[in-house]
């Protein structure tokens, strides 16, 4: 599948500010990737380069086959976009706002209309249509320009932080719409903070920090570099503990931990639930009195707060501080 979106060592400065520092990406035709990074990370800065609202300074960047740099009028009739922050005219109606998006999109009057009822209706402003915009909420403005960035039914779309400021509902509202959106072959480049979204909505998770991709890959990929699957289990009696981990010791892929005080023993394993039944098996086998058990996955918030976090954030030198030979997956630590 030939790739949406393509970006080469793409560096962009604000003066003295570094905010893309070559930074590399593919999204393939028909997926979903979501960039995910702290604040100040260059996603907001990727995303306007991307959509032709600026120029980088080094690097190269593709959208729809087309180079933003090269044809940046032919790229903006090919891809729908979302600001961070919302892009509304405050005296048209909401209507009248997502009408005007249609007819710059040379959509003619008629289905411009159509397009904007339609699209009202979706984003449950149907109510709110006629009323002009500066008395919208910030939610419903969010909405609004969200329904703007689909007006033309473009086949690239660029959503930077689509659900900030979305109640729960509209939240799960517009992760419908784009799954509905993908599901027809839109590719898609999202920026969040919500490490949720990404998981929910993401083929592919790019972790971005100072303007460069540090690590890549699924959600699970990305969770297995942060550490693997591994059991926790407490047993009845602090003395059962050395017996516990004489029993499991087979089954674990690194270093047991135990903790007297608490009754526990934690056993990292690679195969989390195979290895879960084995190991209640084998207590069980002992006679042994289990009071609590359970299989622990990494979060990707412990992924985001690894690779991101201060004690990790990536040295000038670029060298990566997560030991290599603990991954196991397909997932890249840049
Ligand atoms: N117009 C500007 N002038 C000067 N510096 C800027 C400008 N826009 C962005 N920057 C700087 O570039 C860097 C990247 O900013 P960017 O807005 O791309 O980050 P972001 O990942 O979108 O952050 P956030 O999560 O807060 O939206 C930051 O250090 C920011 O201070
Ligand atoms: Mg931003």
């Amino acid at each position: 599948m030939p790739d949406a979106i393509i970006a080469e060592g793409l560096v962009k400065r604000y003066g003295q500010q570094v905010a893309l520092d070559g930074l590399d990406l593919a999204v393939p035709e028909g997926t979903v990737t979501a960039l995910l990074g702290p604040n100040g990370a260059g996603k907001t800065t990727a995303v306007r380069v991307f959509t032709t609202l600026l120029s980088p300074d080094a690097g190269r960047a593709t959208v729809a086959g087309i180079d933003v740099l090269r044809n940046p009028q032919a790229l903006r009739s090919l891809i729908g976009a979302s600001g961070q922050y919302a892009a509304v005219d405050e005296y048209l109606t909401g209507f009248e706002n997502l009408e005007m998006v249609g007819r710059l999109y040379h959509l003619g009057i008629q289905r411009s209309k159509e397009r904007a009822r339609e699209l009202l209706e979706r984003f449950r402003l149907a109510d709110a249509a006629d009323r002009p915009v500066k008395g919208y909420s910030g939610g419903m403005r969010r909405r609004l320009d969200l329904a703007g960035a689909l007006v033309a039914n473009p086949p690239v779309l660029f959503l930077d932080e689509p659900t900030t400021g979305l109640d729960p509902r509209a939240r799960l509202d517009l992760w419908d719409v784009i799954e509905e959106l993908v599901a027809g072959g839109t590719t898609l480049l999202l920026t969040t903070q919500y490490l949720e979204e990404a998981d929910r909505l993401a083929d592919s998770i790019a972790v971005i920090d100072r303007g460069t991709v540090i690590a890549e890959g699924t959600a699970d990929e990305l969770k297995s570099m942060v550490g693997g699957d591994r059991i926790e289990l407490t047993v009845d009696r602090a003395d059962s503990l050395a017996t516990a981990e004489d029993a499991l010791r087979t089954l674990a892929d690194g270093e047991i931990q135990l903790e007297p005080g608490l009754r526990r023993i934690t056993i990292p394993v690679s195969d989390g639930s195979q290895a879960l039944v084995e190991a209640i098996g084998r207590l069980t086998a002992h006679g042994m009195q289990i009071h609590d058990v359970g299989l622990r996955r990494p979060s990707l918030d412990d992924v985001f707060l690894t690779l991101t976090g201060p004690g990790m954030s990536m040295p000038t030198n670029g060298e990566n501080r997560i030991p290599t030979d603990e991954l196991q997956t397909e997932g890249v630590i840049r």
